[in-house]
C-alpha cells in the first residue's frame, strides 16, 4: 500500500478554499431530483445534467473533487471526453459511491439499516481505479428517535464502514467514511450530540482495530442540529458549537478532513453553518463540504432540463461553489448570497 499516495490524495481533497461536488445520486435518487423539476431521468438527462455540473467554469477553483455514480463514471461529455479525464485535465479528482445502498438490518426494529456492498468489492474498487477513481465513498445511516439507533445498529454499520475503508486503502484508493445520523425527526440538537458521538466513537473504534490508516481517510458526518420537526432550532452559533464539540471528542487528529454532508438543510444554512465552524479555526482537521443538494439545487432549478438553460444552471452552481469555497476560511457573509446570482 503507497500510503504516501493515500495522503496527497485526501490532503489535495481537503485544499483550502475547496470542497467536494456529492454528484452520485442512485438511479432512484437522481429520479426524485429530476421528478422536482419535471424532467425524465433517461440516461441522457442523466448525463446532460452532469456534463453541465463538471463543465462548469471556474468551479475548479473551489471544488476539489466530485463523487460519481457507477453509471457516470463510465459516461462522456458530448464530444465523448470520458468524464473522469474530462474532470482530471481540470485539476478535480474522481471519486466513486460503492455501497448499495441501506437495506433492513435483520432482527432491528424496521427502522434500522445496515449498508451492504461489501462482496466483490474488492474487484470492484480496482475496476473503479482503472477508471480513474481515486476516492470512494460509503454510507452508514442511522434513524434518530428517542431509543434509535441501537448499539447493535451503530455497531454492524461501523464495522461495514471500516471493512470498505480497509479495501479502499489496500487498492490504493482514498476511503470517505460516512456514518449520516439524519436530520428527520423531532430530536433536539443534545440528542443528536449525544447520538452523533456514539456513532463517531463505534467508528473510530472499528477503524482503528481493523488497521485503516486514518491519514489517508476522511470523515464525511452529519452536523450536530435538532430534527427538522423539533419545535426548538438551534442557531447556526449552536450547531458549529455542538458540531465542533462532538468532532474534537470523536475525530482523532489524524484524520486529514471532515467533509460534511448537507442532508436536506438550505443551501444558506449548509455554508453559513460551515462558515461559523471555520470563522473559530484552525482546528485539528480541515472543515469542508461534500455537499450534494446544498451545491446543486439552484442550478438543477435554473436548468430544467432544457438545452437552452445550460448557462444559467452552470451560473447558478459556480455561485454555490464560490460561496461555499468562501466558507472554507470563515469568509463567507450573507450578504454574498446576492451578489452574482
Ligand atoms: P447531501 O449533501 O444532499 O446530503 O448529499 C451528500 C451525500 O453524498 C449523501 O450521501
Amino acid at each position: 500500500m503507497d500510503l504516501d499516495a493515500l495522503i496527497t490524495t485526501a490532503q489535495a481533497l481537503v485544499a483550502p478554499g475547496k470542497g467536494i461536488l456529492a454528484a452520485d445520486e442512485s438511479g432512484g435518487t437522481i429520479k426524485k431530483r429530476f421528478d422536482s423539476i419535471k424532467v425524465e431521468s433517461t440516461e441522457d438527462n442523466r448525463r446532460a445534467y452532469r456534463e453541465l455540473l463538471f463543465t462548469t467554469d471556474g468551479a475548479e477553483e473551489y471544488i476539489s473533487g466530485v463523487i460519481l455514480f457507477d453509471e457516470t463514471i463510465r459516461q462522456s461529455s458530448s464530444n465523448g471526453t470520458p468524464f473522469p479525464k474530462l474532470l482530471a485535465d481540470r485539476g478535480i479528482i474522481s471519486g466513486i459511491k460503492v455501497d448499495s445502498g441501506a437495506h433492513p438490518l435483520a432482527f432491528a426494529g424496521e427502522d434500522e439499516a445496515i449498508t451492504e456492498g461489501l462482496d466483490g468489492l474488492r474487484e470492484r474498487l480496482t475496476e473503479y481505479k482503472e477508471l480513474g477513481a481515486r476516492f470512494a465513498k460509503w454510507r452508514g445511516t442511522y434513524t434518530i428517535t428517542d431509543v434509535l439507533p441501537s448499539e447493535y445498529a451503530i455497531r454492524a454499520n461501523a464495522h461495514a464502514l471500516a471493512r470498505y475503508a480497509a479495501l479502499c486503502q489496500e487498492a490504493g484508493i482514498v476511503p470517505i467514511v460516512e456514518p449520516e445520523v439524519f436530520m428527520e425527526g423531532s430530536h433536539s440538537i443534545e440528542r443528536a450530540f449525544v447520538v452523533t458521538s456514539a456513532v463517531l466513537d463505534a467508528v473510530y473504534d472499528e477503524l482503528f482495530r481493523q488497521r485503516v490508516h486514518l491519514e489517508g481517510t476522511l470523515l464525511k458526518p452529519n452536523m450536530v442540529l435538532a430534527g427538522y420537526d423539533a419545535a426548538e432550532q438551534a442557531t447556526d452559533e449552536q450547531v458549529a458549537h455542538l458540531s465542533l464539540a462532538c468532532f474534537k471528542r470523536c475525530v482523532p487528529a489524524a484524520v486529514p478532513g471532515i467533509v460534511f454532508l448537507s442532508g436536506g438543510q438550505t443551501d444558506e444554512q449548509a455554508t453559513s453553518r460551515l462558515n461559523e465552524m471555520n470563522k473559530s479555526g484552525p482546528h485539528p482537521w480541515q472543515l469542508s463540504f461534500s455537499y450534494g443538494r446544498a451545491l446543486q439545487a439552484p442550478a438543477l432549478k435554473a436548468w430544467l432540463g432544457d438545452p437552452a438553460n445550460v448557462g444559467a444552471g452552470q451560473k447558478a452552481f459556480a455561485h454555490r461553489a464560490r460561496l461555499n469555497g468562501a466558507a472554507r476560511s470563515g469568509s463567507y457573509t450573507p450578504k454574498m448570497e446576492g451578489e452574482a446570482a
